[in-house]
């Protein structure tokens, strides 16, 4: 594997969550496998997760690591092709990428959703520019439709509690002031769907992802339905995905927060977010500190999930 930017990438699920388990156990039995090489971070935005996982899965495989916040420090970029730069952007990313990819042997990039066009977020033009000038391996911190790493994590975490074969995993919209990009909703649909587990996607109308991440998914606008018999619950804000109202925040129903009634409805399930998370607008307190919240053991195994893409891709240089 040498790019990484959808768990679809993965050529066999299930190999790769074993090579987890591996990796989880033996973190640092590949340290030969990074010697000499540089992992390059660059970030667009901000980050506390990916960040630190990430530069520690590397530091686990014996590689250096370099990190550029791109908005802190750097020269500000112009991303558009065949623009004046006659405006604040110093630097056109198609000179920087290949600058950035003659200092390091990986790269991985964070670049949100803008929301200025939903083509070109669709279209991923920010992280398939990376791919196509900076002539080394580039995988996804989250990129503009798909969180991978995250997803990676989510299922090593479900694998690890789950209590029966096929349990059902229930991804839910929950509320948030600000709009938010549909990457991690995508993805995790994304990867669901490449499991035998029983998965329902609720939202309130109007926040129906792109089917392209949800076809074969149960899609319902009823959460309480939804939640009924649920063994893992995964909570999560995105702004609405369909025509003009793309990028909006469309309402804040606070109906829709996982409380602990809500938890009720469910079969003593688990409570899942990828984080960061807005307590009492996404999930209440109680919810979230309650024995049945995963959220911390989900963030550590990021570690995991990094350092098992990252050393697929060293095996390819
Ligand atoms: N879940 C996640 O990607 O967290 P950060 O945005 O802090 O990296």
């Amino acid at each position: 594997m040498r790019h990484f930017t959808s768990i679809t990438q993965l050529p066999d699920l299930k190999a790769a969550l074993e090579e987890a388990k591996y990796v989880k156990q033996n973190p640092f039995a590949d340290q030969e496998l990074g010697k000499n090489k540089t992992l390059l971070m660059v970030f667009f935005n901000n980050s506390l997760r990916t960040r630190l996982s990430t530069q520690k899965a590397a530091l686990n495989l014996g590689m250096n690591v370099i990190v550029l916040d791109v908005n802190q420090g750097a020269w500000k970029l112009e991303t558009e092709r065949g623009v004046i730069m006659d405006g604040d952007k110093s630097e056109h990313l198609l000179e920087a990428i290949p600058v950035m990819g003659s200092y390091c042997d990986v790269i991985g990039v964070r670049s949100f959703a803008q929301f200025a066009s939903k083509e070109d977020d669709y279209n991923e033009v920010i992280i398939n520019q990376f791919i196509k000038y900076s002539g080394k391996p580039v995988f996804s911190m989250e990129a503009a439709t798909r969180h991978p790493l995250q997803t990676f994590a989510d299922l090593i975490t479900i694998e690890e509690y789950k209590t029966k074969e096929k349990p059902k995993v229930v991804l839910t919209w929950a509320p948030h002031p600000k709009a938010l990009p549909q990457a991690v909703p995508n993805s995790f649909a994304e990867g669901l769907l490449m499991t035998d587990y029983e998965f329902v996607i609720a939202n309130p109308e109007g926040y129906d992802l792109a089917p392209e991440f949800t076809k074969g998914a149960t899609i319902t606008h009823n959460q309480d339905e939804a939640l009924r018999g649920a063994d893992f619950v995964y909570a999560k804000n995105w702004s609405a995905y369909e025509g003009d109202n793309y990028g909006k925040v469309l309402n804040q129903d606070r109906n829709w927060t996982i409380t602990s009634e809500k938890m009720a409805l469910t079969d003593n399930a688990f409570f899942m977010h990828c984080l960061p998370v807005r307590r009492n607008m996404i999930v209440s307190d109680d919810v979230i500190e309650s024995p049945q919240s995963l959220v911390i053991p989900e963030a550590a195994n990021r570690v995991v999930s990094a350092q098992t893409i990252l050393k697929e891709i060293l095996k390819s240089l």
